[in-house]
């Protein structure tokens, strides 16, 4: 093999995972569901089944049986020992059939997405879970106000189910112009000749930070992967229909078109902070990334997470545990006696020369139809998001 047609990086694990059923495997399994018990999932569970069929979560080949839900809540890792922070898990809800291990059991999605059967599991064991334990050790809080604390105790049952699936069914893709699974980001980066390959996960638009810090990545690595997470957010986040018209329109006028990729990442946002920045680092290696951006408070919420603790954590690990190397920065601003961008790191003047805005001032003011000033979003995408907001 030449370096040309060689992936840059290894799936975790070693194997990108595929468990979506084909041929006459998927035409038995897809013949037989019907006639299975069935669990319906959350929507947290079928983005994660999603996650799982095309590889996202290699080297997971389905949900967590109790000891890897052990191994990685308690220690963070598999129950093999590798990095592995946040639980994917399937449980069974009030209206769930009672089942077993040795037991086939068909998934479907949930009503908001159609509900159709979208593949089946083999049950290897069920078990009963501590979910407050559970949230303390991936949330490092059990506040029902945070967002994922408060998802595993509305919409996870008491009980969860283990083992490996097969998908016969896919989840419509919500911007199928930007779907692209690992092999095929994979491809794209070979077809690029690219062997550093940045990824920038984000559930926000991209505004002058977050653009400074893909910039810096670019200029060491061949090429970038804008990887939104359009799958689930929380409310009060920006839809993501609304955040894939701004990151079009950032591109198109602010980025080099042949160094830049934009695909959507359709996962379940866990806001798990620390944790969550290792998933979403493992997950881009898993896409074929080599490095991975991470800034302040990475999927962070509220004041649950030090500003950067999702970048101490990777010290838990050896950097060839983890494999993909995270490209760390400091809280990055605008400068005024810079005038440019810049970080603490970079620059040494006070916090009144800096341009800092508060979230909630940026929503006030596009709200009230008002641009933010272009130091701190450009003005192509302030109007996107002022447009959002007038049609409600
Ligand atoms: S996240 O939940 O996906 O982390 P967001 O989209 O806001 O939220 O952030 C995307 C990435 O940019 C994360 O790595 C985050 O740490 C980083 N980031 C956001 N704003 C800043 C900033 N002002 N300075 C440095 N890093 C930032």
């Amino acid at each position: 093999m030449t370096a040309q047609n060689r992936d840059a990086i290894a799936p975790h694990g070693g194997v990108l995972i595929d468990r979506i059923a084909e041929g006459a495997q998927r035409a038995d399994l897809a013949a037989r569901a019907p006639s299975l018990p069935a669990i319906q999932l959350n929507i947290r569970e079928a983005l994660d089944l999603e996650m799982i069929g095309i590889g996202a979560f290699s080297p997971l080949t389905g949900f967590m049986t109790r000891a890897d839900y052990r191994a990685t809540v308690d220690g963070g890792r598999l129950a093999g020992g590798l990095p592995w922070t946040v639980p994917i898990t399937l449980s069974l809800k009030a209206d769930s059939p009672k089942v077993a291990a040795g037991q086939e059991v068909a998934l479907c999605a949930p009503a908001s997405l159609g509900g159709a059967i979208l593949g089946v599991i083999s049950v290897e064991d069920v078990y009963d879970v501590d979910k407050a334990h559970e949230c303390k050790q991936v949330f490092r809080t059990e506040d029902a106000a945070h967002p994922g604390a408060a998802y595993v105790h509305k919409e996870m049952g008491d009980l969860y189910v283990g083992g490996a699936v097969w998908l016969t069914e896919r989840l419509a893709p919500p911007f199928p112009a930007f779907h692209a699974e690992p092999k095929v980001t994979r491809a794209r980066f070979r077809d690029a000749g690219w062997r550093k390959i940045a990824a920038f996960q984000t559930r926000n638009p991209i505004h002058r930070a977050h653009e400074y810090l893909t910039k810096v990545a670019l200029e060491v690595c061949d090429g970038i992967l804008i990887h939104p997470l359009v799958g689930y957010t929380k409310e009060d986040d920006i839809p993501a229909a609304v955040r894939m018209q701004c990151y079009s329109a950032l591109l198109e006028s602010y980025y080099p078109k042949d160094r830049t990729i934009l695909t959507a990442l359709p996962a379940a946002m866990r806001y798990a902070g620390p944790r969550e920045a290792i998933l979403h680092a493992t997950v881009r290696k898993n896409y074929g990334c080599t490095h991975f951006i991470v800034g302040r408070d990475h999927a962070g919420v509220g004041n649950y997470y030090g500003t950067y603790d999702a970048q101490k954590i990777f010290d838990d690990y050896t950097p060839e545990e983890i494999g993909i190397t995270p490209l760390m920065f400091e809280h990055s601003f605008w400068c005024k006696k810079c005038e440019g961008m810049a970080s603490s790191k970079s620059c040494p003047h006070d916090a009144a020369s800096r341009v800092a805005l508060s979230g909630t001032k940026v929503r006030d003011m596009l709200k009230a139809g008002e641009e933010p000033p272009p130091e701190f979003s450009r003005p192509e995408v302030a109007r996107i998001l002022i447009a959002a907001m007038r049609a409600g």
